[in-house]
């Protein structure tokens, strides 16, 4: 019985070492001193010794007992701490290494300059107006002194929603919009898109935005003109650009004129930017046309106005040296983020 005992503490000794893992354990654990383990069956048998061998033998179990469950317990820490160890291994967190940087997107180039402008006419006293695109002929030309046949309908190629309906060529419908709905004094911006019918290619595109200004009020001059255009192309280009009233003609103004600044690139001396003109066109500006007021129910003798439109396609193209238009449509990350 001593033998069957000491064959039972080998054979658990040498299936405790191979043990790989915590079910293997218990297994073993079951199968040496489990209920119907082989060292309960060895004590089963206890009864059939001498009353001089069995405290012996007892004894001898007991050894047996507890020295299997010391190692069990042992080799338990061992194995819970190899996989422990594992576990670190796989989940391995450098601390040193450098964070994913987050990328966050950018204000498109035509929000910025749009955003710079609006700043400065808000800054000058000047409201925010909104209104459709989708415009009736009335707004973007009858009332705007271009009846139907006049020669400037031809310069907007203009598409059209259905006979009084037209996608507007220009925000300066804006001026009538708004003179019908308010009286003067009156000082507002309206941006937006405008649509023509043109040919994609570097300088054309049909959809593209303005900026349309309108003051009115008594006593509004050309000087009050010339002094608010100015002063915005200063804050847009600098103190040093210089600025030229070029007389021209629009049917909505009288008298009207184009704005020119000092080339931007060459200073004014003569480059391919400017053509070698030394002098870049902006916007178009003038007297509003006293038919306009009345168009409105504004009495032309008692109030008058200025007004003008900025493209600001050629003003940001201007500010960032971008020689080509379809760059602001095109959604290039490359071009969009140099900004
Ligand atoms: N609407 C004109 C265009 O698209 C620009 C313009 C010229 C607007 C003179 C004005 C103005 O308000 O006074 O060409």
């Amino acid at each position: 019985m001593k033998q069957k005992l000491e064959e039972i503490r080998n054979a658990a000794h040498t299936t405790l070492a191979d043990a790989l893992s915590l079910d293997a354990l218990e297994e073993a654990r079951i199968k040496f001193l489990g209920k119907k383990g082989e060292l309960t069956a060895v004590l089963k048998g206890m009864g059939k010794l001498s009353a001089e061998e069995r405290p012996k033998i007892g004894a001898l179990a007991n050894e047996i007992r507890s020295a299997i469950e010391n190692e069990i317990e042992s080799k338990k820490a061992e194995i819970a701490s190899k996989l422990e160890e594992i576990k670190l291994k796989a989940e391995v967190l450098d601390v040193t290494m450098p964070g994913r940087a987050k990328k966050t997107g950018e204000i498109h180039p035509l929000t910025k300059v749009m955003n710079n402008i609006k700043e400065t006419f808000i800054g000058m006293g000047f409201e925010i107006a909104d209104g459709p695109e989708v415009e009736y002929d009335y707004y973007n030309f009858e009332a705007l002194n271009i009846p139907k046949n006049h020669p400037a309908r031809d310069t907007q190629d203009t598409f059209y929603v259905s006979d009084n309906i037209v996608l507007r060529t220009q925000t300066s419908g804006m001026q009538v919009r708004v003179m019908e709905k308010q009286k003067p004094p009156i000082r507002i911006i309206a941006p937006g898109k405008v649509y023509r019918s043109d040919a994609v290619d570097a300088t054309h595109s049909p959809v593209f935005h303005q900026i349309e200004g309108l003051v009115v009020d008594k006593g509004v001059t050309m000087a009050d003109l010339k002094g608010t255009l100015e002063m915005f192309i200063h804050r847009l280009y600098g103190d040093q650009t210089k600025v030229r009233f070029r007389p021209h003609h629009f049917p909505f103004t009288e008298p009207s004129a184009e704005l020119d600044i000092s080339c931007f690139k060459c200073g004014g001396k003569g480059c391919p930017v400017c053509k070698g003109e030394g002098w870049i066109e902006i916007l178009g500006c003038g007297m509003v046309h006293p038919k306009v007021l009345s168009n409105c129910g504004i009495d032309p003798e008692i109030y008058s106005g200025f007004a003008f439109g900025i493209g600001l396609e050629r003003i940001a193209m201007g500010k960032y040296d971008i020689n080509d238009l379809r760059l602001f449509f095109e959604n290039d990350l490359r071009f969009l983020s140099q900004f």
